[in-house]
């Protein structure tokens, strides 16, 4: 399904060339290094986006019915002034996975931590889980919202939280809340509701500590996910090693991915996911 859905053409010269949900869409990105591949005529996107002094500026409009169907769930696309559309395809593996999984989650608690447009909240709701999908955008958190109801989910035990992710995580651990599930998808920089700051390279360690303490003793499941130059992935694997307890339990750590059919590679992040008892 999602491969219908979702085809990286080409990238190059710090641009992306993508057909997403239908629709060709030409971006410029600053993680699309290398040169353009030769015979991918980039010149008739139905979107383009682009830097234009300080902001990011979109030519062509986002179809009103534009959208990204997971199978799962349905996510509603569009042009954001951030040079997003409410969708992350390299994080489909994670989706699958967690599909996939063969534990039973159904009524497991989760938090979910820059959640944007809830893809990965739609998944484990999809599973039975009782999801609390924190996010710093108030419009962010409508859209996830909108994609629930959209995906048939809106009756879910989602908890639908307009907050600072670091700030919610320690006030959850001063109420005692605990967790089986850890989700966290963190920018390298971005700013709570009320502008507290987030630095990837200085808050990690402490957000690791931190949901290692919210899910002690009862954590089945966790997943955490970067798109920050200069983290690989098993520098994360060994980070969260260090705080998190874990027994039995199988975990990965890789690069998140997409390719081109020609099989050129365009690096999207760095992931690890563990999950208790065999995977
Ligand atoms: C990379 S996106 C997450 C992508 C998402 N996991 C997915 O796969 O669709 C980063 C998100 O972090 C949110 N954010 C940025 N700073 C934040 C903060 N301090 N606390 C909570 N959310 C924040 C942004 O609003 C944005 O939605």
């Amino acid at each position: 399904m999602l491969n219908q859905q979702y085809e990286l053409l080409d990238f190059g010269h710090n641009e992306k060339l993508e057909c997403i949900g239908g629709v060709v869409v030409r971006r410029e990105t600053p993680s699309a290094p290398g040169g353009k591949a030769n015979g991918v005529d980039w010149e008739r996107p139905q979107l383009r986006g682009r830097v234009v002094g300080e902001k990011y500026t979109w030519d062509g409009i986002s179809p009103s019915d534009w959208c990204f169907d997971a199978g799962e769930f349905e996510l509603q696309l569009k042009a954001t002034p951030s040079g997003q559309v409410g969708v992350f395809p390299e994080q489909s593996v994670n989706w699958q996975w967690i599909k996939d999984c063969p534990a039973d989650l159904e009524g497991l608690k989760a938090i979910n931590l820059f959640g944007y447009t809830g893809a990965t909240t739609l998944s484990l709701a999809k599973r039975g889980v009782q999801v609390v999908h924190v996010d710093a955008a108030k419009s962010a958190v409508s859209w996830a919202r909108a994609n629930a109801q959209s995906s048939g989910l809106a009756d879910s035990p989602i908890r639908w939280m307009v907050e600072d992710a670091l700030t919610f995580v320690r006030r959850e651990l001063k109420r005692g809340n605990k967790y089986d599930i850890i989700v966290a998808d963190p920018p390298s920089f971005g700013r709570g509701p009320k502008g507290e700051r987030w630095k990837l390279q200085r808050d990690l360690c402490h957000l690791i500590e931190s949901l290692s303490e919210l899910s002690r003793g009862r954590c089945k499941m966790l997943l955490l996910s970067c798109h920050t130059p200069g983290i690989d992935h098993r520098q994360l694997r060994t980070e969260v090693e260090n705080q998190f307890q874990f027994q039995s339990g199988s975990g990965a750590s890789f690069a998140l991915e997409l390719r081109t059919k020609a099989n050129k590679s365009l690096p999207s992040g760095n992931c690890f996911r563990w999950v208790a008892g065999k995977s």
